[in-house]
């Protein structure tokens, strides 16, 4: 007897601008395991925007208040798209209404707003998935398959460098350049795109890292908003290396090994590390033994893999990696990051931060 076929999954999303209409719109006109039943913003407009670029799937009602949405449609997972200095608040909401929340990154501004997110998850029983969608990329889950088959012995360094990456708008019905504003953003180009490259070397070297230290460059709105980011992630066995800023810097990824090395090699025109690379390739003392060529490049940074990483999770799997827990401990290694270019020092990452830079994130350390 065939298998019942499984009814498709009730997505809401709250927070309908830039990265909703980009990236997550056209990954879901392609995943059929998911359809979007509502879509909710403070922006009409938005609202709109996003629901006809949906039309070709479903026809999602749309509502200027989030909480008039979690009232009154049947949904299973709310998307959170909102800046993180607002999304605290939305996310209690959802958390306390029994859906399962899929969380953009970064979870929160502070450490106290993600810790009252996980625990609402945990207190309603849902589910609390993060966006980290760099960890569904062909390259990445390719690397850390070469990775587990041997390929290059043991990792001991792995480089991730983004020089390039200018941040978004935002759109304009909001509050564009609102990654400008630490109580929006939180951060700099660390929170805004550090926060993949830290979830990606986590993923190379199987583990969380053990301490940080980091130098960061501030721009004209001053801290902390940094628009320049070097940090190094000491992990059991080895070191990463974090570089991700604006500039005229350019992209790369390198896994090195004691038996050799993998890269990516990107089009000399990148400059962050969501652009596809051309191939991944091993070396082995000087020489390549091994390069698959990647077809034609991503066009989103979000693809329809990822949302078929959620189906699983939601359906099958008892946990999901890149969960709530996950997306506040890469904030509190982001805020130790932070405190150790201010202090200029190595900071241990099993140290618990202060009170007051749990409470109020990089503000407290620039103040
Ligand atoms: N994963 C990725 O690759 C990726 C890429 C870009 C952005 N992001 C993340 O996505 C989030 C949103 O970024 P963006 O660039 O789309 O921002 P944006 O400014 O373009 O959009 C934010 C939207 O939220 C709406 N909004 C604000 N407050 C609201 C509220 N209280 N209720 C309902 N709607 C509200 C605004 O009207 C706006 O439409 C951020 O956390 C950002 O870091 C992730």
């Amino acid at each position: 007897m065939d298998s019942p076929i499984e009814p498709p999954i009730r997505l809401g999303v709250i927070g309908c601008g830039q990265v909703v209409e980009q990236s997550h719109v056209p990954a879901l006109l392609e995943s059929p395991g998911i359809v979007t039943v509502a879509v909710a913003d403070v922006s009409r407009h938005r609202g709109q925007t996003v629901a006809e670029a949906l039309s070709a799937r479903s026809r999602p009602s749309i509502y200027s208040d989030h909480r008039a949405m979690l009232e009154y449609e049947d949904m299973t997972l709310v998307l959170l798209a909102t800046p993180p200095g607002v999304r605290r608040e939305q996310a209690l909401d959802v958390a306390s209404s029994h859906r399962h929340i899929l969380c953009e990154k970064p979870i929160a501004t502070t450490l106290a707003a993600a810790d009252s997110i996980v625990t609402a998850c945990e207190r309603f029983g849902v589910r609390c998935l993060m966006v980290h969608n760099y960890a569904s990329f062909y390259e990445h889950l390719r690397a850390c398959e070469l990775i587990h088959q041997g390929a290059v012995g043991r990792p001991q360094t792995v480089i991730l460098q983004g020089l390039g990456s200018s941040p978004w708008d935002g759109v304009p019905d909001f509050q564009p350049g609102w990654r400008q504003n630490p109580l929006m953003a939180g951060g700099g180009r660390l929170m805004d795109t550090g926060v993949h490259g830290l979830y990606l070397a986590e993923m190379f070297f199987g583990e969380r890292p053990q301490s940080a230290s980091a130098d960061i460059c501030f721009g004209p709105t001053g801290p902390p908003t940094d628009v320049r980011c070097f940090a190094r992630y000491r992990f059991r066995d080895g070191l990463a290396l974090l570089h991700v800023g604006e500039g005229h810097g350019s992209c790369s990824i390198e896994i090195l090994g004691d038996g050799g090395r993998i890269e990516m090699s990107y089009p000399a025109d990148t400059s962050s590390f969501d652009a596809s690379p051309t191939a991944v390739s091993v070396y082995r003392d000087g020489t390549r033994v091994l390069c698959d060529v990647l077809g034609r490049s991503r066009a989103h940074n979000l693809t329809p893999a990822f949302y078929t990483h959620v189906l699983a999770r939601l359906r099958q799997a008892p946990a999901y990696l890149h969960s709530g827990h996950h997306g506040r401990d890469l904030l509190a290694t982001m805020m130790a990051t932070y405190l150790s270019a201010r202090e200029r020092r190595q900071i241990d990452l099993a140290m618990e931060l202060s009170p007051s830079l749990r409470q109020r994130g990089a503000l407290e350390l620039w103040a």
